[in-house]
């Protein structure tokens, strides 16, 4: 069968790239979809264990900052999209190890760039490199105001500005050799899937083991919550109807301050878990603040409401429930990860093929 579309997502064996993944797989099947990912501690093939036979969808373990092996391809399945969300994506980890950000986000990101744009050859009909960014790229607000796509930027940890570096990038990519590009920006994800270093996933882990809940300074950080397959839609609607170099932004309308959320999280999982209301809360402990912590973000995303029609449709209620109950029945998910063995199942599904 040859397919309409062939389009690379990078980072689809993590959080965001395997609902992306999932979703453009079973919604077209018209179309080839390549998941392009090096299988870094954060990539998962576990997530994608219900596709991974699909006849619309191959995966490539590769490096996006490796030339020859992202050529290669380019040229092996005639790729004409991109949809680019593979990068170190932890805030803490950059603090530690901010050379791995700068590698893959910034080098990474401008090899694929480079390839898209060798292989294409300037024939760019029908072609489309989206690249997926945060809204951490625009720096820390204070009580008031949103971040706009107009915003400048002012990227604060080792990990916004390896964001920020690559929007420009992909950016300048556009500029001057007119290459199709789109970005968004987005707000904090939470959904099924999210490695659990991440606040709710960890938080989550930890109170069914009772352990504890390490927040970070006095918990008034303000994060604008989004569920993960909003996103994954919004993604969808972008890369087919966003217009050529524009930026959208894309939120929850949905501002928690930390200590609120995890509240709200231990109420529910103390309602999940039969136990004694305030049982989880007690779990709480006060850590020293993370270096350099942004204090809000906060996004305004009338653009892509107005230009495109999406808007953030589920609620934080919900959301937060169908994120617990599925850590809960996939307990398994989190074992593995925890044993290490979810590494093997590359090793098991796909090196003997
Ligand atoms: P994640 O850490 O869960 O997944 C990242 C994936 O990229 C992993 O599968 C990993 O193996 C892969 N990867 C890392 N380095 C690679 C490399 N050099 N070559 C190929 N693959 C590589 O990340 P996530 O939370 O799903 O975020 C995905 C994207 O969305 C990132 O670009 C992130 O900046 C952006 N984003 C995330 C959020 C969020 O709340 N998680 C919000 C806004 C934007
Ligand atoms: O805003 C979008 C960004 O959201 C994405 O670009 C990043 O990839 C994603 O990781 C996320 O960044 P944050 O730093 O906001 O997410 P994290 O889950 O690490 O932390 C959320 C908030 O909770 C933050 O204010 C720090 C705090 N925190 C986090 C952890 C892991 C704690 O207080 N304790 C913790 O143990």
């Amino acid at each position: 069968m040859s397919f309409k579309k062939r389009i690379i997502v990078t980072g689809g064996a993590g959080f965001i790239g395997s609902h992306v993944v999932r979703r453009l797989v079973l919604k077209y099947p018209e179309y080839l979809i390549i998941n392009v990912d090096k299988l870094t501690y954060a990539g998962n093939l576990e997530n994608l264990r219900d596709i991974d036979s699909a006849n619309n969808y191959r995966f490539e373990k590769s490096d996006i900052c490796d030339q020859d092996a992202i050529t290669t391809i380019f040229e092996k399945y005639d790729v004409n999209g991109v949809i680019h969300l593979a990068a170190e994506s932890h805030v803490d980890r950059s603090i530690t190890e901010p050379l791995e950000f700068i590698q893959t986000n910034i080098v990474g990101t401008a090899n694929l760039l480079n390839c898209a744009l060798t292989f294409w050859k300037k024939d760019f009909k029908g072609t489309r490199f989206y690249h997926v960014s945060t809204d951490e790229v625009y720096g820390s607000l204070g009580d008031e105001g949103f971040f706009l796509e107009s915003t400048p930027y002012d990227p604060k940890s080792p990990y916004s500005a390896s964001k920020a570096s690559s929007d420009h990038l992909v950016r300048a990519f556009g500029h001057t050799y007119e290459l199709p590009t789109v970005i968004s920006n987005c707000s904090n994800n939470y959904g099924p899937n999210q490695f659990p270093e991440k606040l709710i996933p960890l938080f989550i882990s930890n109170i069914v083991e009772k352990k504890a809940l390490p927040v970070y300074g006095k918990g008034e950080n303000v994060r604008d919550w989004l569920y993960v397959e909003d996103h994954a839609e919004a993604i969808d609607l972008i890369y087919h109807k966003g217009k050529d170099q524009e930026t959208y932004n894309i939120g929850g309308e949905n501002e928690w301050s930390n200590i609120n959320l995890i509240k709200l999280l231990c109420a529910d999982m103390d309602e999940k878990l039969n136990r004694s209301n305030g049982e989880s809360e007690n779990l709480i402990s006060y850590v020293k603040d993370r270096a350099g912590h942004d204090f809000r973000y906060a996004i305004d995303c009338s653009k892509i409401k107005n230009d495109l029609g999406w808007s953030p449709k589920t609620t934080f209620k919900a959301g937060l429930r169908k994120t617990i109950d599925w850590y809960l029945t996939n307990d398994i998910w989190i074992q593995n990860i925890k044993t290490g063995s979810y590494q093997e199942y590359y090793k098991a599904q796909y090196e003997k093929r």
